[in-house]
């Protein structure tokens, strides 16, 4: 019989939490490699963030994920911050080492992973990447594009100042490569010299509006991919696909994520193989046929 008391448990913390992916994704690495462990979900609300992290080893958790909408407020909650976590001011990964309570942001590794998963060598035929939108995610996949050393970044983004104030932000830190700002009416004009497209806003998300660009214009070996994983072929993704571009889906960005925590805590390095793929888009499939009902 396994003593739960000493088995490493992790969670996610969020406001909601219930939604998340995550508990199957840590499940099916636990089972997978024969781990005693726990994955929970944490629903903690933003006034009891702060004392539920400093509670963290106290409630029995070797560490956490962080999701909406703590990552900045976590941020200030660690003791240590992995040189991406400090670049992107939030964090969604929590680990102790030594006693003291680590923060990263694997977003960052979560996306460059799938992307070299989907399409090995991207980076080597990337030049210019245009990225829609200006958020959370747009930054970590900013960061990880300039980290890539792709030369030119265009921010296309509703609200342009969202957009400029992480082009100004960024470009201090990388001086020698390109970020500028567009608007969507101007976007198209770029699509011709475009490398890579990515799309970090809500738009395409089941239950929000579908983002619909003319694709005409993209070079024939575009790569189009979406942060977006619900549903798992977004509409820009069905419209790349329909013009014969390859595209990489955003589900990968959330298992590749997941990836740097699960070692932490448990100790050994997952993969993310086709079984564990399959297992989510079930779960995304029904869920999306809930949804549609
Ligand atoms: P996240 O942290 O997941 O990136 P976010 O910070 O809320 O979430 O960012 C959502 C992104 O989707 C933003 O770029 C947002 O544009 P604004 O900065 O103008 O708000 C974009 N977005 C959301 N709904 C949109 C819509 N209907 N049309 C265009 N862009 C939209």
């Amino acid at each position: 019989m396994s003593n739960p008391s000493t088995e490493p448990k992790a969670c996610i913390i969020g406001y909601p939490a219930k939604h998340s992916r995550s508990p199957m994704v840590h499940g099916f690495w636990l089972n997978e490699y024969g781990i005693a462990g726990q994955y929970d979900i944490a629903e903690v609300a933003p006034n009891d963030l702060a004392r539920f992290i400093s509670n963290l080893s106290n409630h029995g958790y070797v560490g956490a994920n962080v999701t909406v909408p703590h990552k900045e407020a976590a941020f200030h909650l660690v003791d240590k911050l992995t040189a991406t976590a400090q670049a992107l001011g939030a964090v969604n990964t929590l680990w102790f080492e030594n006693g003291e309570l680590w923060g990263d942001n694997t977003d960052v590794e979560g996306f460059l992973s799938n992307l070299d998963a989907g399409a090995p060598g991207w980076d080597d035929r990337t030049d210019k990447a245009m990225v829609l939108g200006a958020g959370g995610a747009a930054r970590a996949i900013i960061y990880g594009l300039l980290s890539r050393n792709i030369k030119s970044i265009l921010i296309v983004n509703r609200t342009q100042t969202r957009a400029q104030d992480l082009a100004e932000y960024f470009g201090r830190s990388f001086p020698d490569q390109t970020i500028t700002t567009a608007s969507w009416d101007d976007m198209p004009a770029y699509l011709p010299s475009c490398d890579l497209l990515v799309n970090t806003t809500s738009l395409g998300m089941q239950g929000q509006p579908a983002l619909t660009i003319n694709l005409a214009a993209l070079p024939p070996a575009a790569l189009v991919t979406d942060a977006v994983y619900v549903p798992l072929v977004t509409p820009i993704l069905a419209a790349a696909q329909a013009r014969g571009l390859k595209t990489i889906g955003g589900l990968g960005m959330l298992l590749h994520q997941a990836v740097p925590g699960f070692a932490h805590w448990f100790g050994r390095k997952p993969q993310v193989n086709e079984a564990l793929q399959a297992i989510i888009e079930a779960d995304i499939l029904s869920a999306c046929q809930e949804g549609s009902k």
